[in-house]
């Protein structure tokens, strides 16, 4: 069967979220790795406690609070860094992969699209500083529904926009959770495992796991 729709997390699946602590480890301190995983774990920790309380806060909000307890928690950080931690959050780095295999993709006459808890702003400013924006029809962003993955509610912006059944979507998500939940909402998962990281979630398996994108070329 051919999809309708490509859909793709966008942080982590896309963009490198550990670009920004790379770019400066030197100015961010003793353990830049450190910070950055926290960073991204507490980024997500506060999506996850906020959504089912109904106590949203924008994901540009939630990334800038993770930030500071990161740089908080992790000692010999260099607490100044945290604006430009910030704005280097605009610009991430895509994978290499990314460009061209969205281009096929939307090429096949597929929808292509973007599925992210990142707020607007900040989803556009990472789309056209990696230069996607004409590869991509759309970037849906949970701020519309003010509820986090793994509400379905979230991932039903994409089968309301379109018109089309979970079925025909393909979701790429390099987040385990993200591709349980989305399975479980009925979309075809595609889970983007870059880091080799263990498989769990058992009974929500993916569709697949890939390395990477570039797989996803098959399918077309
Ligand atoms: C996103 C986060 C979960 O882009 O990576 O939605």
């Amino acid at each position: 069967m051919s999809y309708k729709a490509f859909v793709f997390d966008a942080y982590g699946t896309l963009f490198d979220v550990h670009s920004a602590v790379a770019r400066h480890a030197e100015a961010v301190g003793e353990n830049p790795a450190r910070v950055s995983e926290i960073w991204r774990n507490k980024q997500l920790e506060y999506t996850w406690t906020r959504s089912p309380t109904g106590k949203y806060k924008d994901f540009w909000t939630l990334t800038s609070e993770a930030l500071e307890f990161a740089l908080e928690a992790v000692p010999g950080s260099n607490k100044s860094v945290h604006k430009t931690l910030m704005d280097a959050y605009l610009s991430l780095d895509c994978y290499p992969e990314v460009p061209a295999v969205l281009a096929k993709l939307k090429e096949s006459g597929a929808k292509t699209a973007i599925l992210s808890n990142g707020s607007p702003e900040m989803l556009a400013s990472a789309v056209k500083s990696a230069k996607l924006d004409t590869h991509l029809d759309d970037q849906f962003s949970v701020h519309v529904v003010r509820k986090f993955k793994t509400d379905f509610g979230t991932y039903s912006m994409v089968t309301n926009a379109y018109e089309i059944e979970p079925e025909e979507v393909a979701f790429q998500s390099s987040n385990r959770w993200d591709a349980a939940a989305a399975t479980a909402f009925g979309f075809d998962a595609y889970w983007i495992n870059r880091t080799g990281q263990p498989q769990e979630y058992n009974d929500l398996p993916p569709k697949k796991e890939l390395k990477d994108l570039n797989g996803l070329l098959e399918l077309i």
